[in-house]
């Protein structure tokens, strides 16, 4: 069952990365429509949340039946959670209400949104990396 817990976060984890690096696909594939990059940024937001949602209930459920104590990896995982999330929520408020029918406005939300993906595709990454790196012993965190 423990095992089974591990198994699905971490493959939660991977399918949130490609999400994130799909996200950047976005802006350039809604350049010319404003109105579409506001619907594709919703649907990518409800993605997220859903998916960054189940990688938190699999990691909780996970540390509860396997009575895990609080570490330094799992207070890591907790913060950039909380990083991914309220940035994800900012930047969906802003193209939210953005005149988006403003050239300039469009331009400058569409580097946002990859420079905001970027940063979180770095953090999630980050997190991978430490974790593989407690697996091989290198660092018990
Ligand atoms: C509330 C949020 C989270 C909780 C409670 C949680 C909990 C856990 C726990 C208990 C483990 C097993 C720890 C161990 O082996 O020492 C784990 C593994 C892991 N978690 Fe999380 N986690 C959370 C969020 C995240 C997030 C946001 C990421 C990615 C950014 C992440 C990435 C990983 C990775 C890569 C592993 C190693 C999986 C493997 O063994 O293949 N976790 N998590």
């Amino acid at each position: 069952m423990l095992e089974q817990l591990f198994a699905t976060h971490s493959i939660l984890v991977k399918i949130f990365l490609a999400l994130l690096v799909a996200g950047l696909f976005i802006p350039a594939m809604t350049s010319k429509k404003p109105l579409s990059f506001r619907k594709a940024s919703f649907i990518y937001t409800m993605l997220f949340q859903g998916i960054i949602t189940m990688v938190a209930f699999t990691g909780i459920i996970a540390m509860v039946i396997g009575e895990m104590p609080m570490s330094i990896g799992i207070i890591v995982m907790i913060l950039i959670w909380s990083i991914l999330m309220f940035i994800e929520i900012k930047k969906y408020k802003l193209i939210k209400v953005a005149k988006l029918d403003k050239p300039e406005t469009h331009k400058v939300l569409k580097g946002g949104f990859i420079k905001i993906s970027i940063i979180q595709i770095l953090l999630v990454t980050i997190m991978v990396v430490l974790m593989i790196l407690k697996a091989k012993g290198i660092l018990s965190i």
